[in-house]
């Protein structure tokens, strides 16, 4: 049985539409019903239940985007930094293995062109003097899982898959005025859940996975294929640079970064090329 915490949420509700696909006995948690910040509380769930695995969906991401997490930093850190360490506490106690949804954007830049491995040093964080809060709160929720041996931690980039959603790349670059033209890895929504509940499935090492599809790609790449797709009529404007971005649309900086998926690719991780997973995505766009 898996228990899937921040279930409420857009990740949260895609762990458990995939659990309910391959019928897999589930629980789904929300803070509405239970405290899930108390390792007591947590602690007595798994064992009421009995769970034999946790997926960690909850955080905060801000909304509409990672700019709000620069008022709510409270909020922010709490759910992204000690949440993390409350959960590996109860887990860790009750015996049992669990994953946490992380993210990629604990990096910045393209590491000269490889790409970032998991045993890359993160670099757009507290730690490096330059990161968004939201990144910063991230990577600090990774150091404080450093000790916990049963833990997959799953670096995820910039969701998307065929179904509208606010938090849905392909939606967003739709709704955005004027976008950014950056280089980055993502990732395919359903690939991305697929691929971390597989690493359970499969009884792969515990670790840091980067669960994005191969390749990377540049907005303006993406903007074209919504353009020859979806949104013939539309036209996209661009920023001339960062600074013309952060001068006149954003508070925090923005982590544009590719990560190097070979890891997961060599574990048997089913990520495709990014580019068919995007040209698939909007061949099957539903509004
Ligand atoms: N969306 C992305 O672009 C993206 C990309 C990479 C990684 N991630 C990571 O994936 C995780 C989930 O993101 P998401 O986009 O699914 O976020 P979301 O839609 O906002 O859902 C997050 C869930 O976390 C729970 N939560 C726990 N503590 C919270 C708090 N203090 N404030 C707000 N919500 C809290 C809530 O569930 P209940 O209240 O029902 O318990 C909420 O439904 C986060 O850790 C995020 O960093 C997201």
């Amino acid at each position: 049985m898996i228990i899937v915490v921040g279930a409420t949420g857009f990740i949260g509700q895609a762990f458990v539409r995939h659990l309910c696909v391959r019928n897999e006995e589930h629980v789904a948690v929300s803070r509405r019903y239970l405290d899930y910040y108390d390792p007591d509380r947590l602690s007595q769930l798994i064992l009421d239940v009995p769970a034999d695995f946790l997926i960690n969906a909850a955080g905060f991401a801000g909304q509409p985007n990672v700019d709000a997490c620069e008022d709510e930093k409270h909020e922010c850190l709490y759910a992204n930094s000690v949440l993390p360490g409350r959960i590996g506490q109860a887990c860790e106690r009750s015996g049992i293995p669990w994953g946490h949804v992380s993210s990629g954007c604990i990096y910045a830049g393209t590491n000269r062109g490889r790409g970032f491995q998991e045993t890359d040093l993160p670099n757009f964080t507290f730690r490096s003097n330059h990161c968004s809060f939201y990144s910063g709160t991230k990577a600090l929720g990774e150091e404080v899982l450093a000790g916990n041996r049963e833990c997959y931690v799953w670096r995820g980039r910039m969701p998307f898959n065929h179904v509208s959603h606010p938090k849905n790349l392909l939606t967003k670059l739709l709704s955005y005025e004027r976008l950014l033209d950056v280089r980055n890895s993502l990732s395919h929504l359903d690939e991305f859940i697929m691929a971390c509940l597989d690493c359970w499935k499969l009884r792969l090492p515990f670790g840091i996975y980067h669960v994005t599809n191969s390749g990377s790609v540049q907005t303006s790449e993406v903007a074209a294929m919504l353009q020859s797709t979806i949104a013939p009529m539309r036209t996209f404007q661009f920023f001339e640079d960062e600074d013309e971005f952060m001068r006149v649309a954003a508070r925090a900086p923005r982590s544009s970064c590719v990560l190097d998926n070979s890891k997961a690719i060599a574990a048997g991780l089913r990520l495709t090329d990014v580019r068919d997973a995007i040209a698939t995505s909007l061949r099957d766009w539903t509004a």
